[in-house]
């Protein structure tokens, strides 16, 4: 029988809910431009159909595969034809940052910057032992997941630099990662490269968010989803967990994008959880200065002490 996997809220998601569907006027994006990269793949693509219904400016879809990208452009465009969506495709290599510069620069000299990316783009790095694991090709899962989220969030900073009247001013950008479980989980066997890369993915993203203010960053474990990488992950192993329906984590990005959920902002959330009791626990969540609060990536029992004084709780 499947496990439910441990949860920060009592109440917990397998399929979206009112709360999180795209269509109500606090999770409207309307005048905003969202970017999606990855939208050829499964979560991607289910995120553009979300993002549709919130009524942005423009939906620009990255992926390698152009003709993934236009099939997902042309569903959407017929589902939406009563109000005015524009839907663009660019076909971008996350490991050339020449492509991924190119794409958004063209955005951006369109739109006058991008408001929201949501970065599902992502490798399954090769599911072996360590022991087992081939030096040669151990970078390669990494170079996607780390290099290309590296690439991503560098072309979106730069991108809004140059899309905006001035160079030196820096247009906000809501940037979205996926992330998974794992990195909090306990190891579980052949998993150590792809889990190891996405949590360095994290680290890296939350540097780049302290040097580049303007960035407001959000990392989100999707759930357990059927596709093309979890049937590519069941061929070796088979977590304990069922699937989740893809309207979960699509709708859910939609609304941690929003304003309702900014005070998530640095933290790890995953879509299963509630978002009423999300809001509800937003003081203990937020906490004090930077790397405080809950929901942070940090280490068990530490800090106990602030320039020799017990912390609240610790005594
Ligand atoms: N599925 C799950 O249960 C699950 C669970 C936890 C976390 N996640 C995370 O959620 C994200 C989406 O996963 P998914 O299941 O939707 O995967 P997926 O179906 O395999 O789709 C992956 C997407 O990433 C794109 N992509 C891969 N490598 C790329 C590269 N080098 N350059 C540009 N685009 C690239 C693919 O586009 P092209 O094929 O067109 O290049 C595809 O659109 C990933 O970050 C994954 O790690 C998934």
């Amino acid at each position: 029988m499947a496990a439910t996997p441990p949860s920060y809220t009592k109440l917990t998601h397998c399929a979206t809910y009112p709360a999180i569907n795209p269509t109500q006027p606090g999770l409207s994006t309307a005048g905003k431009v969202v970017l999606i990269t990855g939208a050829s793949g499964g979560i991607g693509q289910a995120t553009a159909s979300s993002f549709a219904a919130s009524g942005p400016r423009a939906l620009i879809l990255l992926g390698r595969r152009t003709d993934a990208l236009a099939q997902v452009a042309s569903v959407i465009r017929a589902s939406f034809t009563n109000r005015e969506l524009t839907v663009q495709t660019h076909e971008a290599e996350l490991c050339d940052p020449s492509s991924v510069r190119s794409a958004m620069d063209k955005v951006a000299a369109e739109f006058g910057g991008i408001d929201i990316l949501v970065h599902c783009a992502g490798a399954l790095a090769p599911v072996v032992s360590l022991l087992q694991a081939d030096p040669a090709t151990f970078l390669d899962g990494y170079k996607t997941t780390v290099v290309g989220t590296l690439v991503a969030a560098q072309a979106v900073v730069l991108a809004n630099k140059t899309g905006t009247a001035s160079a030196t001013e820096d247009k906000p950008v809501t940037f979205i990662n996926l992330t998974t479980a794992g990195i909090l989980f306990p190891p579980f066997p052949g998993m150590g490269a792809y889990v190891s890369s996405k949590m360095a993915a994290v680290k890296l993203l939350q540097a780049f968010a302290a040097e580049n203010p303007q960035v407001r960053l959000h990392n989100v474990h999707p759930g357990m989803l059927e596709t093309a990488m979890s049937a590519k992950l069941a061929e070796t192993i088979r977590l304990p967990y069922a699937y989740d329906d893809i309207s979960l984590p699509a709708d859910f990005l939609v609304w941690i994008a929003s304003p309702e959920a900014e005070f998530l902002t640095n933290k790890l959330v995953f879509s299963a959880w509630d978002v009423d009791e999300l809001k509800g626990r937003k003081r203990e969540i937020v906490g004090g200065p930077p790397g405080t609060g809950e929901l942070w990536i940090g280490f068990q029992g530490f800090p106990r002490f602030m320039a020799g004084q017990p912390l609240p709780g610790t005594q």
